[in-house]
């Protein structure tokens, strides 16, 4: 990796002599270099300075014309182009909340949400769930008793667990009223038909915010994603102090973004991700034995009884391989210690198994 004075330039860097499971980033070779430089030229061909210059509060109308034809169920006046789903959700809670406000996270859900709520100063409650995912009344009694203000869960091919809830949670958490956030990072990366219906499509847009991103999809570096919301919390996001001084978030990225979409570019990049995230998916549950996620980039794996995630990790990197223990899944950390997270995103196949074995010979002989 190349060195520029002290810093480095990405965020995350093997550490020799392991391979590492626990990070969600994508395959480097898995990046569509040249798709996206072609984009690139083309866009400021096509647009010229207009490409470069401060955009529309809400997003370029190129993007938000595609996307919105790509997603099916969401309006131009329903969307917010964002620098990411992290983003859309520190955008949320920058204008939905107050410090000491109660957020309910699901349980488990994707573990770095936890600081952007927190960086807000909202109190996190774990909603209630089994080995299904969130229960819709329970959720809703708790929401209702201590007055969250919303909801927050990654429904379809989650983080960590790969699992996506099923529909009929889906319709019954819709129909309770409890204000949702929706994160639907993974929805376009499913290996087997097809992804469930959002929470955002059932309840048409009533209700439930979506976020949206181009990280896995796309790349992570692009910081580009969208939030779906009603026009009045749209029209609110648009008149943020910092969107009417900058123009609409990460201008040229998004302009790029729609021509990569309306080329065609998009629709086969993620076709090809499909196909090979699939293979890296079976290399790892087939090396492990474990039933296969239909999305997503995760494998909730359970620990033989009595063995503790946080316990095996120094072990598991004593035999050359890494994941995240399960409790940093739990706001509180009050679970997960049976589990942990491994991605299958970041390694070739070949090395997957090879990690796969390494960390079979961390655990204690039976
Ligand atoms: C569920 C979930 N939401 C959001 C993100 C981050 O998305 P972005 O890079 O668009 O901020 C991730 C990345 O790991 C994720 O797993």
């Amino acid at each position: 990796m190349t060195r520029f004075g002290a810093v480095t330039i990405v965020q995350f860097e093997h550490r020799p002599g392991i391979l590492d499971l626990g990070w969600g980033h994508p395959l480097p070779s898995l990046l569509p270099l040249g798709a996206w430089s072609g984009a690139g030229a083309e866009t400021l061909e096509t647009y010229g300075w207009q490409a470069l210059t401060y955009g529309h509060p809400t997003g370029p109308a190129p993007l938000i014309d595609w996307l919105c034809a790509h997603v099916g169920d969401a309006t131009p006046g329903q969307t917010f182009v964002t620098a990411g789903a992290s983003h859309g959700l520190a955008l949320l809670t920058q204008l939905l909340t107050g410090p000491g406000d109660v957020v309910l996270v699901d349980s488990p859900t994707y573990h770095l949400a936890f600081q952007i709520l927190t960086d807000h100063g909202v109190r996190l409650v774990p909603a209630p769930a089994d080995e299904d995912g969130l229960r819709p009344a329970e959720t809703a009694a708790l929401a209702r008793s201590l007055g969250a203000v919303f909801l927050y869960l990654v429904p379809t091919f989650g983080n960590p667990t790969g699992r996506s809830l099923p529909l009929e949670r889906r319709r019954e958490l819709v129909s309770l009223g409890v204000p949702i956030v929706e994160d639907d990072t993974y929805r376009e990366l499913y290996y087997g038909d097809g992804a469930p219906p959002a929470l955002w499509h059932l309840a048409n847009g009533h209700g439930v915010v979506r976020l949206g991103s181009f990280a896995k999809t796309v790349a992570p570096g692009l910081r580009l994603g969208w939030i779906n919301a009603a026009p009045s919390l749209i029209d609110r996001l648009a008149r943020l102090g910092y969107v009417h001084s900058g123009g609409g978030v990460n201008h040229s990225t998004a302009m790029t973004m729609a021509t990569f979409g309306t080329s065609g570019a998009y629709e086969r990049h993620v076709a090809r991700l499909r196909d090979r995230y699939r293979e890296h998916r079976d290399a790892l549950t087939g090396a492990l034995g474990v039933p296969a996620p239909d999305g997503g980039w995760f494998v909730w794996l359970r620990l033989p009884a009595g063995l503790d995630a946080e316990a095996l990790l120094p072990r598991a990197e004593r035999h050359g391989t890494s994941f995240v223990p399960g409790p940093a899944f739990y706001a509180g950390r009050g679970g997960g210690s049976d589990h942990v997270r491994l991605s299958f995103s970041h390694l070739a196949p070949a090395d997957l198994i090879e990690a796969a074995g390494r960390l079979r010979a961390a655990l204690p002989a039976e």
